[in-house]
């Protein structure tokens, strides 16, 4: 079998890395998509490159822009071939009480973290579909499932990921092609982190396994779902949150 290729948003933040590690463990070719305002891209190939993976392909764009998922899907496919696994993962957090949200910080959590799977999965489905193989990663949030407060915009745009993986998964479920969506709960990550220590305390207090998740813990659900035996599985919403009560 050829080696697929894998595409992961948001690769080099947390999350990211960890899909981006399984990924490569697993013997794909990865492709890794940042930011282009990220500036550390650099320090992070050295990072990869001690920890043993030499190998990562880098795409610069920015998500909410359609133009430059064109752009990045295009540079993948030619550095590293047909794109067969895409991991939606980039996401970024304007957190405010609604009363005092402005309208940028709902436009940009919605814009990146919802419209960008739009722009992103636009450049690969019917690709994929057309080769009769693929597989769609949307992440989500637990806070996507309960709602956050604090979060409206960030809720709103998670629980669309889910709607959007559910109704893609109808749409190719005869191609070969799996849309699914994972909702991590609170993960060890800068976003989390930045979190008012106070905050974070009585959420991590509320979470009944009392810690906070592993990012490799995620990356290990991405390895799944990407895997040949995950093929029947579509339009899942995955809940991976250490028990983190929906009520
Ligand atoms: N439910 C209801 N009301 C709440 C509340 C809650 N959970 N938390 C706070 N409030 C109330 C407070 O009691 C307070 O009310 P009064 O003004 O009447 O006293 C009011 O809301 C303001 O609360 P804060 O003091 O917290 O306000 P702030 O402006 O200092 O901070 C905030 C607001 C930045 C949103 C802060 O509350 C916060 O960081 N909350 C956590 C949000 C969160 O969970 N973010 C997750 C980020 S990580 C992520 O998103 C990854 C993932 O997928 C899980």
């Amino acid at each position: 079998m050829t080696q697929r290729t894998a595409f992961v948003t948001g690769a080099m933040g947390g999350l990211g890395t960890a899909i981006c590690q399984a990924f490569a463990k697993d013997g794909y070719k990865v492709v890794a998509a940042y930011h282009p305002e990220y500036d550390n891209k650099d320090e992070w190939l050295k990072e990869m490159a001690a920890a043993g993976f030499k190998d990562f392909v880098c795409v610069a764009g920015d998500v909410s822009n359609i133009d430059d998922c064109a752009k990045m899907a295009a540079e993948a496919e030619s550095a590293a071939g047909p794109i067969d696994i895409l991991v939606n993962n980039a996401g970024i957090t304007r957190d405010r009480m609604f009363a005092k949200m402005e309208k940028g910080q709902w436009d940009a959590v919605i814009a990146t973290n919802l419209s960008s799977l739009f722009n992103m999965t636009k450049q690969v489905s019917a690709k994929m579909a057309e080769r009769g193989w693929g597989r769609i990663i949307n992440i989500s949030s637990v806070n996507g499932v309960k709602g956050q407060a604090g979060q409206t915009n960030y809720s709103a745009a998670k629980a669309g990921v889910i709607g959007f993986s559910k109704a893609l998964a109808q749409e190719l479920a005869t191609k070969g092609v799996t849309v699914n969506a994972i909702a991590p709960g609170y993960v060890a990550t800068k976003m989390v982190m930045a979190i008012r220590e106070d905050v974070l305390k009585s959420i991590v207090d509320s979470i009944p396994m009392k810690r906070l998740a592993k990012p490799e813990e995620i990356g290990a659900l991405c390895s799944y779902l990407a895997s040949d035996l995950a093929g029947y599985m579509t339009g899942a919403t995955l809940n991976i949150n250490g028990g983190l009560n929906f009520q």
